[in-house]
């Protein structure tokens, strides 16, 4: 089977970023000059996705708006012979086919993972959490997509956590698997969400890249609440395990965590110096700081 689908859960509250994300989402707060969450969307259409489901919620229209086409902006950027601008407005647009479904409630990531059953069917997909912008050479997902075609199981992105910053995340308990991926694959054989340290089963955590099978839907609907009284994708990943193998893969790559305030401004900063326009002129004045 091959990878066609992608899912976005979008429908957070986004408290951690208050009060930014009073009146706009999360996801649209830029990196740079762009929001969040089109940096995950670009990074599943270079994986091979060509469907989008965006999982959205009440106050997230934005993100509805911004994959829309835009005709008074385009009308004007036209009329005023913004050519370059004009491209970067359309290409959103005509990047994707989008869908998007409403969670009613947040009522945690399993649950919104599970608002997809329907329009995702009965084929593997994938889960993106927008928050983890992962900057690489070859995308995140697309390195776990080739894991997924030689195995045809879920394959789940990991990296080390140190210290106790380890119990934010579901963690996993793990085996080395066979020497296939330079000794990026394991195989994993249990997992638990956001743990105490002293719990931890090790310090490999899970990040917000996910391939999984549809047997994962059947696993959410038999999953009760966990860890903060929602519905974890992680408890559900659990279930799917007794059923069948699952990897986890040590990805090539810098991730930011973007829905933390230090983790966003760092982001917002490594972006920047990258850029081609505004690298130079940027490093400059950072330089000139007197820290
Ligand atoms: C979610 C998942 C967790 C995972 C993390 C990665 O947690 O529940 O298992 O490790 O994303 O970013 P959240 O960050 O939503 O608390």
């Amino acid at each position: 089977m091959k990878l066609r689908k992608a899912v976005f859960p979008a429908a957070g509250l986004g408290t951690r970023f208050l009060p930014a994300t009073k009146a706009q989402p999360k996801e649209m707060l830029p990196l740079v000059d762009k929001p969040i969450i089109q940096y995950g969307v670009e990074e599943a259409l270079a994986s091979g996705c060509d469907q989008i489901l965006i999982i959205t919620g009440r106050g997230k229209q934005a993100i509805e708006d911004h994959f829309d086409v835009s005709y008074e902006l385009e009308r004007m950027l036209e009329d005023r012979k913004k050519i370059d601008l004009l491209k970067i407005v359309r290409s959103i647009s005509d990047m994707i086919h989008v869908a998007y479904v409403r969670q009613k409630e947040a009522l945690g990531l399993g649950h919104a993972v599970l608002m997809a059953r329907e329009l995702v069917g009965n084929e593997p997909f994938a889960v993106l959490l927008a928050d983890d912008v992962i900057d690489a050479k070859v995308p995140c997902l697309k390195q776990m997509v080739e894991v997924f075609d030689q195995t045809q199981c879920s394959v789940l992105a990991t990296q080390v956590i140190e210290g106790k910053m380890i119990s934010s995340y579901g963690v996993l308990d793990v085996k080395p698997a066979d020497g296939r991926f330079g000794g990026r694959l394991y195989e994993i054989k249990n997992m638990v969400e956001k743990p105490k340290p002293e719990d931890a089963p090790s310090n490999l955590a899970i990040i917000g890249r996910y391939i999984l099978t549809p047997a994962i839907f059947d696993c959410l609907a038999n999953t009760q609440a966990g860890a903060g009284g929602e519905l974890q994708l992680t408890d559900g990943m659990r279930l799917l395990l007794q059923k069948e193998k699952m990897y986890a893969y040590v990805y090539e790559g810098r991730r930011h965590d973007t829905g933390d305030k230090l983790g966003f401004l760092k982001a917002t900063v490594e972006f920047a110096l990258k850029r081609e326009d505004l690298g130079q002129p940027f490093r400059e004045y950072l330089k000139g700081l007197k820290l």
